[in-house]
């Protein structure tokens, strides 16, 4: 398995392209089952998930390729011929659920394996069974699988979600496209990618409003037809990268990023010290003073902090200034970075959701153990300013959601190489 070797080596400086985001591409590929037409997905991210997508879709009999060194991603659904979605694919990457809705709208029925929970969390997918039962579908859990059925067809219905769920939200959004009659969604999620997967509906001839609101309106057709797509920025990657001059000084600028894209992190930045400004190709960051200020986060759904960004503000907060508290609000489990950070000298102090970070004046450089997609990029961002060597393992973690971690923040003038064991 490869690990990967960081050593500190100061300020960090130059522009890092932001690739398309993982998680608009995730539910932007099943949109493929809805129409017998080419769906044409470009500013795709080259990223092992993508590919774990591809090879479900291909089980499901759709046409799906990667071109142009992965920036495209061609799709086409006229020949489905399997309405199953087996445990061993669905296993390696959740967001394979996302399939169920379309197939269930577009031929009345699907079996998908029960997505099983992760590292940071149980992820039951009961409010994506709710939404889909609100359209009309019968469902059954059977052996560990969901067993759908919409014999007529969905029909068009009001579900108010009991709490923001993304994978929820596009299920019933994409469900709904197809569905007779209107479908209300409320309290739904309301994260780019989700106006990102609304947009491209749009282009297939589904006709919604109210994205990026917390109520989506869906008036069903008969039909979706083919589109090309670009995938938005992925908001995720861009605050990862956004921390590095954080954590070891000097100015970056992000190519392709968009402030809207990533509001409230920005303003906790700039409470933090780290100055954010617009530029004509994205946003620059650089540092006020040698050293981030604490601060406090408290995890929260779009437009509030991403947790998904939470691992690694808590890398940039152990050598802040002062005392910093983060609450992770999302997850159950999501703090399995702060033992790895401890090992290279972090103050964490870990209580249920609550973790307390004690700034201190560097980390230093120890072998750490990847645990999730975001936890291990955390531990990547903290060896790019511990002092000495840094070995991250398991980092096949972080190449479900990276692109290429190590040429861009090499093209920075940071010290990291990947070694294959
Ligand atoms: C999406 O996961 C993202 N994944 C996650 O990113 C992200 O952390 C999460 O949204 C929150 O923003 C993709 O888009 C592929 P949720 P999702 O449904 O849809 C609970 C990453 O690192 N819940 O909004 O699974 C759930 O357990 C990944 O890129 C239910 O209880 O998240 C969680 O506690 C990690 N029942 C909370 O709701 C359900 O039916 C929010 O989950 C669904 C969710």
């Amino acid at each position: 398995m490869d690990k990967i070797v960081v050593t500190g080596n100061g300020a960090l400086n130059g522009q890092v392209p932001i690739a398309g985001a993982k998680n608009a591409c995730l539910t932007l590929m099943p949109a493929t089952l809805l129409s017998d037409e080419p769906l044409t997905l470009t500013n795709a991210p080259r990223l092992s998930d993508i590919k774990t997508m591809i090879t479900l879709l291909q089980s499901l009999g759709a046409e799906a390729q990667l071109l142009q060194d992965g920036k495209v991603i061609a799709l086409a659904s006229h020949d489905v011929n399997n309405l199953t979605a087996h445990y061993d694919i669905v296993r390696k990457m959740r967001a394979s659920i996302l399939v169920l809705g379309p197939l269930l709208a577009r031929y009345g029925q699907a079996v998908v394996s029960l997505p099983g929970g992760c590292a940071i969390g149980a992820r039951p997918v009961d409010l994506h069974l709710k939404a889909l039962e609100a359209m009309g579908a019968e469902m059954e859990l059977r052996e560990g699988y969901v067993h759908a059925k919409a014999p007529g067809g969905l029909k068009g219905g009001v579900l108010e979600f009991p709490f923001v769920s993304v994978g929820a939200t596009e299920n019933a959004l994409m469900a709904a496209t197809l569905a007779k009659g209107t479908t209300v969604l409320k309290n739904a999620a309301r994260e780019p990618e989700i106006v990102d997967l609304a947009r491209c509906l749009r282009k297939m001839g589904a006709q919604i409003e109210g994205e990026g609101t917390g109520t989506l309106t869906i008036e069903g057709v008969d039909r979706l037809h083919g589109a090309t797509h670009p995938v938005v920025a992925d908001r995720i990657e861009l605050g990862t990268y956004m921390l590095a001059p954080a954590i070891c000084g000097g100015e970056i600028e992000l190519l392709g990023g968009r402030r809207e894209l990533i509001g409230v992190f920005c303003d906790k930045l700039d409470e933090a010290g780290i100055e954010v400004t617009e530029t004509r190709d994205g946003l620059n960051v650089r540092r006020r003073s040698n050293a981030v200020h604490s601060v406090n986060v408290t995890t929260e759904p779009f437009p509030g902090f991403p947790t998904d960004l939470q691992a690694q503000m808590m890398a940039a907060l152990c050598t802040a200034e002062g005392v910093s508290v983060l609450e992770e609000t999302i997850f159950e489990n999501r703090f399995m970075h702060a033992p790895e950070l401890m090992r290279m000298g972090a103050n964490i102090d870990v209580h249920g959701g609550i973790a307390k970070v004690t700034g201190v004046a560097r980390l230093k450089g120890a072998p750490v153990m990847a645990t999730d997609l975001r936890a291990s990029v955390s531990l990547i961002l903290a060896g790019l300013a511990a002092e000495g060597d840094t070995v991250v393992s398991r980092v096949y973690h972080l190449d479900r959601g990276y692109e290429q971690v190590e040429d861009k923040l090499s093209a920075l003038g940071a010290k990291i190489e990947r070694i294959s064991e």
